[in-house]
């Protein structure tokens, strides 16, 4: 089966307050999706990256993109919400896409994802019947709050981990799922809700999606300070 990944890119960016969509923020002399394009790109697993943009993007025909090679495809099918955009996607490689072809759905506002992390989801769900994502344990001690906002229970944080990107599912089995479910936040939600069991596949805290601010500065701290 060929790996493809879809890259949605289609998000305004309202959380970081500031009118330019997050995606093209300049990070490290690169527009901020270059550095997730890049190693997707780069990496030995992926055949092909499609990148989900918006009908009405105003920047990506600005950029130069040539230097990522002849894998990269934008798409301008983008979506009201981050589903609807893989959906768009996903529909839009349909003549390319065999049913069992593994597709890694990566958020374009996590550029520091880094080769292991492609590498070891590939090689612990080549074998899966489903498919998962990479994850980290959740570290904080949560608190549900009641409407009063006083706690109403402290959750156990042993078995909770937090959901990333890229999530790896086989084509057929996502589209399904994506058409099926309304309101998910994430690939995994929507194979879930179709009664099946993606894995978890331990990535760590450094592929943090940019959403505020902070995160742009911790982003370029991580890719600096990374080794090789
Ligand atoms: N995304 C998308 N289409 C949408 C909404 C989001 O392709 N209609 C993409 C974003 O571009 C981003 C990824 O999904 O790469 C994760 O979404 P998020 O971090 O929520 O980005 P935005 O929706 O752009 O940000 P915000 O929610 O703060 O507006
Ligand atoms: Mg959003």
């Amino acid at each position: 089966a060929r790996h493809f990944a879809i890259v949605p890119a289609a998000g305004s960016g309202s959380r970081m307050g500031v009118a330019r969509p997050k995606q093209y923020l300049p990070l490290l002399g690169r527009p901020l999706i270059h550095h997730a394009l890049s190693v997707l790109c780069a990496s030995p697993d992926i055949d092909k990256v499609f990148v989900v943009l918006s009908v009405d993007d105003a920047e990506w025909s600005r950029h130069d993109w040539s230097v990522l090679g002849g894998k990269l495809v934008p798409l301008f099918c983008g979506g009201a919400t981050r589903a609807d955009s893989v959906l768009g996607g996903l529909r839009a490689i349909s003549k390319e896409a065999a049913a069992s072809d593994w597709v890694l759905v990566h958020d374009a506002a996590r550029p520091c994802l880094a080769a292991w992390h492609i590498d070891k989801l590939v090689r612990e769900l080549a074998h899966d019947e489903v498919g998962g994502l990479l994850a980290v344990p959740v570290a904080d001690t949560l608190k549900r709050a009641d409407d009063h906002r006083h706690v109403a229970a402290t959750v156990p944080r042993d078995s909770l981990w937090q959901a990333q990107t890229p999530q790896m599912f086989r084509y057929v089995m996502l589209r399904r799922a994506l058409e099926a479910a309304s309101d998910v936040t994430d690939e995994a939600s929507a194979i879930e809700a179709a009664g099946l069991r993606p894995r978890l596949v331990q990535g760590d805290a450094t592929n943090l999606k940019v959403t505020y601010p902070l995160d742009l500065h911790l982003a370029e701290w991580i890719l600096q300070n990374r080794e090789g």
